[in-house]
């Protein structure tokens, strides 16, 4: 008995007196055994004997647990004292976050234009159909409304296809002129190597009395930004069709990785395509009212610039949140 007391309190962790319990209270126990022996007591000392044994075992027992008491009483003060964490120290300094890629790309191209005195404008990117097409001369069942692979809301609302709503949307509450840029995400169903169905563009905007704008105009400014963004360039305009504006063309820079020699980015053709943009058809300013009056506008991808600026080869990487693909752009 003593003994057993003994090895109770002598165990000086948890884990120790886990082991002197199994030792002294398990199935096969010393507690156990002595059990066991009840079978060859004679009847008569048999009560007496079980009585004895309880009573050690409980003493044992109550033993146990003020020592499993003390002991884990240390265990938490050892553990407390051990993972303090001091909240007056500065955290390492070195993993401060940064601007995404793509929003600093949106920022350098919006200080181009709000440097050339244009305002930054914003609309809603749940669209109803006459900001989104009908005022941008895309009426019902035009065939150019194929062009948008449209998410549609249940109310027939639609989540915004490009940011040329905004441009109805500023005319509507502002008379010429107008000088905007309108950044911001926009919507389609699409998902490949250079699609991911949310992404942002930067749309702009011009509008002056009849007259005091022209094609030259919106060339100029275009190739100077082109040169802001990507360096030292060639810079082409190609005629291509948009419902809102007329005439339209396509802006490419020559191949920012072969120098217009041709590889596999540019399709080996030399060129990469960078830019939307036109004169305003006259339709789109009857639909918000405007007479005598000539402007231009112009749209573009944020991520395809940044992809550009950045070499970067999927464009879906630069939404996986992956933290060995944003720490590159500290
Ligand atoms: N909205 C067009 C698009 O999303 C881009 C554009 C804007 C073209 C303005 C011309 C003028 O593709």
């Amino acid at each position: 008995m003593k003994e057993l007391e003994d090895k109770i309190s002598g165990a000086n962790s948890l884990e120790e007196l886990e082991k002197i319990r199994i030792e002294l209270f398990g199935k096969k126990g010393v507690i156990a055994k002595k059990f066991a022996q009840l079978k060859d007591v004679p009847n008569k000392e048999k009560k007496a004997f079980a009585e004895g044994l309880n009573k050690e075992k409980a003493y044992l027992q109550k033993l146990y647990d003020e020592i499993y008491e003390t002991l884990k009483k240390e265990e938490i003060e050892r553990l407390l004292k051990a993972e303090t964490i001091d909240v007056s120290l500065y955290s390492n300094l070195e993993s401060k976050g940064a601007l995404h890629p793509v929003m600093e790309t949106m920022d350098k191209i919006i200080d181009y234009f709000v440097a050339l005195n244009f305002s930054v404008e914003d609309g809603p990117k749940i669209e109803d159909d006459f900001h989104n097409f009908e005022a941008l001369n895309l009426p019902k069942n035009h065939p150019a409304r194929d062009m948008q692979d449209t998410f549609f809301c249940k109310d027939g609302r639609v989540l915004r296809t490009h940011t040329s709503p905004v441009q109805i949307r500023t005319m509507l509450k502002t008379k010429p002129p107008i000088r905007m840029i309108a950044p911001g995400a926009v919507f389609r169903k699409d998902y490949d190597l250079t699609h991911t169905p949310m992404f942002h563009q930067v749309e702009g905007l011009v509008v002056q009395e009849k007259g005091e704008v022209s094609f030259a105009n919106l060339k100029s400014i275009l190739s100077d930004f082109l040169h802001y963004m990507f360096g030292d360039v060639e810079v082409r305009f190609r005629p291509s069709f948009f419902p809102f504006t007329e005439p339209s063309a396509e802006v490419d820079i020559s191949c920012i990785f072969c120098k217009g020699d041709g590889c596999r980015v540019c399709s080996h053709t030399g060129w990469l395509e960078v830019l939307g943009c036109g004169i305003v058809d006259p339709n789109v300013f009857d639909a918000v009212e405007y007479k005598n009056v000539s402007g231009y506008a112009f749209g573009l991808g944020v991520e395809r610039f940044a992809m550009l600026l950045h070499k970067i080869p999927d464009l879906r990487m630069l939404f996986e949140g992956d933290t060995r693909l944003l720490e590159q752009f500290r």
